[in-house]
């Protein structure tokens, strides 16, 4: 097995099959998990119980309560776009599940059917975002924590964007996402905007354009200027993003607390069909 470090982040990892990993493969891997962010595979020849197998070394799988899930197994989230969809899921820059108290350790992202071009997803490291911000910006929020929520993503209103299409329009009767009964119910945390990562002890930055609503003690116009600052030192810190090409037989699997994704959207007019597993996470702290 070769563990290689892509450009911007990441680890591709070659001459392994997931469905048969040793013991001491499946270690090297969770290493390369919690060091690089997200780990990447081809060539892999899955169908959705080596999928679940895999995702189950890694600990619990959450069962999505807001996305579609595959007919036969709950634990697989759908990640679909048909061709006559505008919008597509995860078309902006976001990291998973913030909104929840204990936010998922990550999932793993198995490409099922391809548009014949585009389809790319970003990635981008909170480890290299907190290491490369200016020092003013570092002791500005240090110590500093932010709300998040899910309730104007995964319930109705005017901000739900991942139903609504470029245009502004929704996708009427996609049901691909969206439970505004559940969404109502969520209670939204209060997490440190710089963690310490539970598995590799670094420091990253932990708020994202998603989910994260206000910083705790400032007034409205001061916490959005902060957010909006170190959104944008995210979006412009082009050296440690990385974009991956999906092939058949693709797997990418990300952490959610050291980094964002952002699944593009140019490739109207055809299908493309992810299967995603998200595995639990654990508390998370400064
Ligand atoms: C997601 O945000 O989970 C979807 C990523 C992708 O489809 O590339």
């Amino acid at each position: 097995m070769q563990i290689t470090a892509v450009e911007g982040l990441g680890a591709e990892i070659t001459g392994v099959d997931i469905k048969s990993l040793s013991d001491a493969d499946f270690a090297a891997i969770q290493d390369a998990f919690a060091e690089h962010g997200v780990i990447f595979f081809r060539d892999q020849d899955t169908i959705e119980t080596d999928h679940i197998a895999f995702a189950e070394r890694f600990g619990e799988i959450n069962v999505n309560r807001f996305f579609a899930a595959h007919p036969d197994y709950p634990q697989i989230a759908l990640v679909a776009k048909e061709p006559d969809q505008k919008d597509n899921i995860g078309g902006g820059w976001h990291t998973d599940h913030s909104y929840d108290h204990e936010p998922a350790l990550g999932s793993v992202l198995v490409a099922r059917e391809l548009p014949e071009s585009g389809g790319d997803t970003m990635f981008a490291s909170m480890y290299k975002a907190y290491e490369s911000l200016p020092e003013d910006l570092k002791d500005k929020i240090e110590g500093l924590s932010a709300i998040h929520s899910g309730k104007h993503i995964f319930g109705e209103g005017p901000d739900s964007y991942y139903k609504t299409s470029d245009a502004g329009e929704h996708d009427e009767g996609t049901g691909r996402i969206g439970n505004a009964d559940v969404a109502a119910t969520l209670v939204d945390p209060e997490h440190p905007i710089v963690i310490t990562h539970p598995l590799s002890g670094k420091k990253a930055l932990y708020v994202n354009p998603a989910f994260t609503r206000e910083v705790v003690g400032m007034d409205k116009a001061e916490s959005d200027e902060l957010l909006s600052d170190l959104y944008t030192h995210v979006f412009t810190g082009h050296d440690f993003h990385h974009r991956f090409k999906w092939e058949p037989g693709s797997i990418a699997m990300w952490d959610n607390r050291s980094t964002w994704h952002w699944a593009l959207n140019d490739y109207q007019g055809q299908r493309r069909i992810m299967h995603r597993i998200t595995i639990e996470g654990c508390p998370i702290g400064a």
